[in-house]
This record gives C-alpha cells, sequence and structure tokens, in this order.
C-alpha cells in the first residue's frame, strides 16, 4: 500500500526538460501540491518516514524554499519545532552561512545560531536530492550551531547524481529517478 503511494506520487511529478538550463530534466514536485488528493498522501507518506528515523527528531529542519512546503506539515504531525535554513541574507539576529554547487548553479544558506539546542535530534527535510551540495551544507550548518543529525528525508532522488554518497547520515527519499 505504500509502495502504491509511492508510486502514484513518481507518476504525478512533472518533468521539464532544460529548466532551468540545458541539460536540465527540471522535477516540478508542485505539480503534487495542485492536487490536494495527493498532496495528503505525500504528507502522509513523509510523517510515516519521518517516524522510522532510529533516531526520534527533536525538531524538523526545513530548506528554503521548497523544503518549506513539507517540512512545516511533518513538524505539525510530529508535535516538533520546526527551523528553517534559508538563502543567505533572509534571517534576522546571529546567524551561521555556508555557500555551495548545486545542480544548476551556487548559492549560500543560513542558519540562526540558536534555533537548535546543544544536541537536540534534527530531521532535515527538503524536496529533492540531487548533487548533494545543498544537503550536504544543510547538515554541516546543523552541526555548526551544535545539533545531532537524526538523518535527512526527501520527497524526489535523482540517482545519477549520486548525492547519497555526500551525506554521512541516514538518508531516506521517497520516490527515486
Ligand atoms: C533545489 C532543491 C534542492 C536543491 C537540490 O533548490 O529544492 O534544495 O536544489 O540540488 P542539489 O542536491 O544538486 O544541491 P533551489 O536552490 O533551486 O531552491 P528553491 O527550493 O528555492 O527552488
Ligand atoms: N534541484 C536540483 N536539481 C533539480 C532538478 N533536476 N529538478 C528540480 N529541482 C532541482
Amino acid at each position: 500500500e505504500i509502495e502504491s503511494k509511492k508510486q502514484l506520487i513518481k507518476e504525478n511529478i512533472r518533468a521539464y526538460n532544460d529548466f532551468p538550463k540545458p541539460g536540465i530534466v527540471f522535477r516540478d514536485v508542485f505539480s503534487i501540491l495542485q492536487n490536494p488528493e495527493l498532496f495528503s498522501i505525500l504528507r502522509e507518506l513523509l510523517t510515516f518516514s519521518a517516524k522510522s528515523f532510529e533516531v526520534k527528531p527533536d525538531v524538523i529542519v526545513g530548506l528554503d524554499s521548497r523544503g518549506f512546503l513539507f517540512a512545516t506539515l511533518v513538524a505539525l504531525d510530529l508535535q516538533v519545532p520546526f527551523v528553517p535554513i534559508r538563502k543567505k541574507g533572509k534571517l534576522p539576529g546571529p546567524t551561521k552561512a555556508a555557500s555551495y554547487t548545486l545542480e544548476y548553479g551556487t548559492d549560500a544558506l543560513e542558519i540562526s545560531t540558536d534555533a537548535i539546542g546543544k544536541g537536540q535530534n534534527a530531521l532535515i527535510i527538503d524536496d529533492l536530492l540531487g548533487t548533494g551540495g545543498t544537503l550536504q551544507t544543510a547538515c554541516n550548518l546543523v552541526k555548526e550551531v551544535g545539533g545531532n543529525i537524526s538523518g535527512c528525508l526527501l520527497v524526489i532522488e535523482l540517482k545519477e547524481l549520486n548525492g547519497k554518497s555526500k551525506i554521512n547520515y541516514p538518508v531516506q527519499s521517497l520516490v527515486q529517478y
């Protein structure tokens, strides 16, 4: 039943060739959000997976911006705090930042230094794992502010980009291409 729900999600994520650059196949997770029935199924799958990590999360960390769509749902379902990692320059107060490369460019991410208590277990959630540059940077930032990492949860994993090899924590993805 879980597997058929994952299959349904996979079939309904629309792909666009040559966006945002030539050669990139863009997997548009927003196509799921257009259909409330599919969005509910995706929420159920994410929360089910989030509960399956060996180290139970004390906080959910979501990545700007598409990661926020899913991380907040799981934080509510688990009744734990939500912590944002934002694109650089958006967060008030004391922060740590790091730059990185992703499948189609470079960017920088930032976290509030007081967002996660020392030794708290964080589950990081994003929409997609490509090269892993984004997720690796998010893991480093969580560690830098004193958090432990329960693991990472993605809606989509692009297998041929081998992003998982960059991550030294448990990684789960719901659908793979
Ligand atoms: C996309 C996606 C992931 C990241 C994955 O984010 O949402 O966060 O790329 O790529 P990688 O594994 O190669 O690093 P993007 O920076 O486009 O931001 P958005 O969520 O604001 O659209
Ligand atoms: N982020 C990085 N690579 C991506 C892709 N191929 N589709 C959608 N989001 C992405």
